[in-house]
This record gives structure tokens, sequence and C-alpha cells, in this order.
């Protein structure tokens, strides 16, 4: 009996000795030089959310374990604007932000997020990957912010809590929640309406108690964070696209050799490519979700549209008169192919 226990503790020993000399256990075995936070403030299952896994996780692979991300979904380490003044003192050393609140510490990410800037996600997607979206990536400097690779989120339209949004004159005596973003605020008053910027997370809330009548955002976020069962009206009007980026803290990145730096980028282009497929899905799911909900889905007519569009024109004198070769490359851009 003595002797059957002894060999099966030498052979669980000599399995383990071999798990740990192959190379399997690798990454495992190395003692991380680095343990680094990564802020996201939405939900575990969001795409958003998942790239930065998938960021985590290439990196923890390709570093061998020597630098190890934790994911911090849901907000928990602070509302964005919160998590952005962190980022510039290395209090967190990552985080996946939207351009809204991002362009009040970088006041020339704005040109990237006008109201209807782009003619579709192709035309954004062709800004972002081509040489106006690299500039853009290289002009932090002095912010203490490090670009790193840019994340989907879809188009943004209006919901609120009474009724369809069909005309301009619909939008006028409407509090519409906005993101921190003076942009943002000015693009309401100019279509209306009057801005509530409030933090993402109290939009619920704010929608509940009457607070606010409304917000804007994209497919996955109206359903993802419930709004769509107190706010039943969604006006399909996509007033603009944001684009998001994955930002290091200037003061971590700082500590990283050049070859973490350049594993580190790597991983977040791989991420960001990861983002989008997700993304794309989980657009229509999201859209699937909300119509069987019942929610009443409202498209503009192409003539409202225009109206619209002219009442936000004078944003691009306000916010891009420095900017206007940039703003015409844009457009450009957005000529061909849609
Ligand atoms: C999107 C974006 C978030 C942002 C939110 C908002 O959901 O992904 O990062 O906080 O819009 O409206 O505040």
């Amino acid at each position: 009996m003595k002797g059957n226990v002894l060999f099966g503790v030498l052979c669980v020993l000599a399995a383990a000795v071999t798990a740990c000399s192959s190379g399997k256990g690798k990454a495992q075995s190395q003692a991380p030089e680095f343990v680094l936070t990564y802020a996201e403030n939405q939900a575990e299952d969001y795409p958003t959310t998942q790239g930065a896994y998938k960021f985590a996780e290439l990196v923890r692979e390709r570093t061998g374990g020597r630098i190890e991300i934790q994911v911090n979904a849901e907000a928990v380490l602070g509302d964005e604007k919160t998590v952005i003044e962190q980022l510039q003192f290395g209090g967190v050393d990552f985080a996946r932000v939207s351009l809204s609140p991002l362009a009040e510490f970088v006041p020339k990410l704005n040109v990237l997020q006008m109201p209807y800037l782009y003619t579709g996600r192709e035309h954004m997607w062709r800004v972002l990957e081509g040489p106006i979206g690299d500039d853009f990536m290289n002009s932090f400097d002095g912010s203490n912010l490090v670009a790193l690779s840019w994340y989907d989120a879809g188009a943004r339209s209006f919901y609120n809590t009474g009724r369809p949004i069909e005309t301009l004159e619909d939008m006028r005596g409407l509090n519409i929640r906005v993101q921190e973003s003076e942009l943002m605020m000015d693009t309401i008053e100019a279509l209306g309406a009057t801005p509530v910027p409030t933090a993402f997370g109290d939009v619920y809330s704010g929608l509940q108690t009457g607070k606010i009548d409304g917000a804007e955002n994209n497919w996955p976020s109206y359903e993802s964070t419930r709004h769509y069962e107190v706010a039943r009206y969604f006006t399909l009007d996509e007033h603009t696209r944001v684009p998001e980026l994955q930002l290091a803290a200037q003061p971590t990145w700082d500590k990283l050799s050049p070859e973490y730096q350049d594993i580190i980028r790597e991983c977040a282009q791989e991420s960001a490519q990861y983002e989008r497929q997700l993304w794309a899905a989980r657009e229509k799911v999201s859209e699937s979700i909300v119509r069987k909900a019942g929610c009443i889905v409202t498209e503009l007519s192409p003539e409202e549209k225009a109206r619209f569009q002219e009442a936000a024109a004078p944003m691009y004198e306000k916010y891009c008169s420095e900017y206007v070769d940039i703003i015409d490359a844009i457009m450009e851009a957005g000529d061909d192919g849609e």
C-alpha cells in the first residue's frame, strides 16, 4: 500500500517537472516584471472589453509572462474623464476611451468626431487607417498620453423617453445627456435641444428620474446599458461617429524597454482588429434586441437629415478653422467607394 502511494507521488512530481520544462507552462513560470492596470467603462461582454482582454492575453504571451495587464471593466477605475486624468500621471496604466472626453485634453481630436463628417463606417476607417489617422496618433506630445490603436464605436443617434423625433423641431425643449465634451454640448444646442453633460454610468438613472429626456449613443451602448428599457424612441440620425482609442500612460510607457513598447503596440493593433470584428457583429445583435423589445425606431427623411446637418454646420467654423486642410482631406477620402 505504502509503495503504491509513494509511486503515485513520484508520478505526480514527474508530470509536474515535465510540464515545467516543456514550453507550455513557460508564460506562467515567469514572474511578472510589470503588473499593469487597464481601465474600461463597458460591461464584461462588450466588444471593447473583449478587445482589452485580447490585448492583455497577447501581451502576456509575447512577453513570456513578464508583463501582466489586469483589465478592470464597468468603470470600476472611474468614469472616462477621471481615467484620462489618472493616465496622465500613471495612476492607471492603460485605457480605452471615447474621443469625446479625450478631445477635452487633446483638442485637435475634435476634428475626427465632427457631426456628419463621415459618409459611413468605411469612410471613417479609410481616414483612421491612412496617413491622417497616423498623424493624429502621433500628435499626443505634451499630453502625457500615448495613443496605441483605434477602436470602433459605430455611429451615434438620439433616443428619448417621450416621443419620436422626426423633424428638427422635435429636438426643441428636450434635455439631452451628452458626454463631457464641449463640442457635443455645442452640437446639441445647435440642434435646438438642451445639453446635459453627464458621466456614462449616470445616464440610466437620469432617464428614469426624468432629469434628462434623452441621450445619444450607438446601438450596442443603447442596448447594453438597458437605456432602451426607459427611453424607447430611437431616431436613426447617425449625427456622429466617435472613434475610440487605446491609450497608455506616458509615465508607465517611459518605464518600458523599447522591445516591450514594440510588443505592446503590436498587440494593441491586433486587439483592435479583433474588436472591430466583434463590433460589427454586436451592432446587429443589439439592434435586433431593441427592435424585438418593441422600441420605436424612426429614420429621418433625407430632407430632415439635411436640415440637422445644416444646423450643426457652424461647429466646423468653431472647432476646425485651424484644420481646414485636414477636414478637406477627410471629405475627399469619402468621395469614392460610398
Ligand atoms: C460609448 C463609448 C463609451 C462612452 C459612452 C458615452 O458607449 O464606448 O466609452 O463612455 O459612449 O456616451 O459616454
